[in-house]
């Protein structure tokens, strides 16, 4: 443990591999109060393709005054080119959005779809099924261009307006993303209410009506400080693809209380003591958070970060022990 890396002893009954879906440049940079500028959010991503990440969400095309934090979508994009071997996904959320990122050449997208209500009102302007209407056309275009689609689910646990979201009503919404022809879906914990049990309940549920574990990511947000336990039980149940924010920055400018995505660092460290391959170098990934906090002026909330950069001070990247 001293070269910070954890000591690694296998459990029974997990995967061998988990793909991290890397969503900080997109989740963790929308929630910034300032904009961060296009070159240091494409020198971010270069960084954590370069420490392994082979999945990275690189911004939003969706309405500039909504997300004015991901407005220079169409000066990014471009800037990522040449970054071998790494998937870079965007966020669409209709087809105007879909327009933007195919004339850029982008291959996955994913859409983003609310359990609940009040969220899908807030953060779409559209009801609940208004909203999977808006995506229809999206799906289908996109798949027949070959794109690879991704459906979030946003609120699956909680919701900061209606409370506790009853698991069939989760469960239903995720069958019609579903049934627009989604290849994988993300369940989102947008504001970390989940506990573990919740977890293996929505899983198990989802299970029972035909939606197969290898088609469903994880989303937690880390506000009671149980991302990594529901990633655990998550884990357990079969799950390999884990969204994470590096540092642990995020949150969603339209959800009151959402705070940071579980850190891709705390996840690493746990995955790689459990003996799971992820393909990351959790030093060069911790040295890209402490230069990223750095460039924001704050350090990072991961307690994986602070604990391999003692000095802590953030733009210090060479503090941290490799
Ligand atoms: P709207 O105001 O209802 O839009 O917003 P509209 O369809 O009525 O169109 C109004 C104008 O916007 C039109 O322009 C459109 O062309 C333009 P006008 O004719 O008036 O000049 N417009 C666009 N411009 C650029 N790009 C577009 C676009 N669409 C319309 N794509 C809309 C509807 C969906 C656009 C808006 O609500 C929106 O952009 N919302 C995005 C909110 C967002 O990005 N939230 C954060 C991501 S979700 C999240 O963080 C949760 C997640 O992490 C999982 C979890 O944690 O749970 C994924
Ligand atoms: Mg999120």
């Amino acid at each position: 443990m001293s070269d910070g890396l954890p000591m690694r002893v296998p459990a029974e009954g997990l995967p061998a591999r988990v793909r991290i879906h890397e969503v900080g440049p997109r989740d963790g940079l929308q929630n910034e109060k300032t904009t961060v500028p296009t070159g240091v959010k494409a020198e971010f991503i270069r960084r954590l393709a370069g420490a392994g990440l082979t999945t990275i969400e690189a911004t939003s095309f969706v309405h500039p005054k909504w997300v004015p934090q991901l407005a220079d979508a169409e000066k990014l994009y471009p800037a990522l080119t040449g970054i071998e071997g790494v998937a870079l996904p965007v966020l669409v959320p209709n087809e105007r959005g879909l327009e933007r990122a195919l004339a850029l050449g982008a291959r996955r997208i994913a859409v983003f779809g609310s359990a609940t209500e009040t969220f899908a009102r807030r953060n779409l302007n559209r009801s609940v099924a208004e909203s999977l209407a808006m995506f229809a056309p999206v799906v289908d275009r996109a798949k027949r261009e070959g794109v690879h689609v991704r459906g979030y689910l946003s609120m699956c646990f909680g919701d900061p307006w209606e409370g506790a979201v009853p698991v069939g009503q989760v469960v239903d919404t995720a069958r019609r993303l579903r049934d627009l022809g989604c290849d994988e879906l993300s369940l989102g914990d947008t504001i970390g209410v989940a506990t573990p049990g919740h977890v293996r309940a929505l899983l198990t549920a989802l299970n029972t009506t035909g939606v197969p574990t290898a088609a469903v990511g994880v989303h937690f947000h880390d506000t009671y400080g149980q991302a990594l336990s529901n990633t655990f039980a998550a884990l357990e149940h079969g799950v390999t693809t884990v969204d994470a924010s590096a540092g642990g920055l995020g949150g969603c400018p339209y959800a009151r209380s959402a705070t940071g995505n579980l850190a891709t660092e705390d996840l690493v460290w746990m995955l790689h003591g459990l003996g799971i391959e992820t393909g990351v170098d959790l030093g060069r990934l911790t040295a890209t958070s402490v230069w990223l906090a750095g460039r924001l002026g704050r350090p990072s909330p991961s307690r994986t970060v602070r604990a391999l950069s003692p000095a802590g001070t953030p733009g210090s990247a060479d503090s941290h022990k490799e």
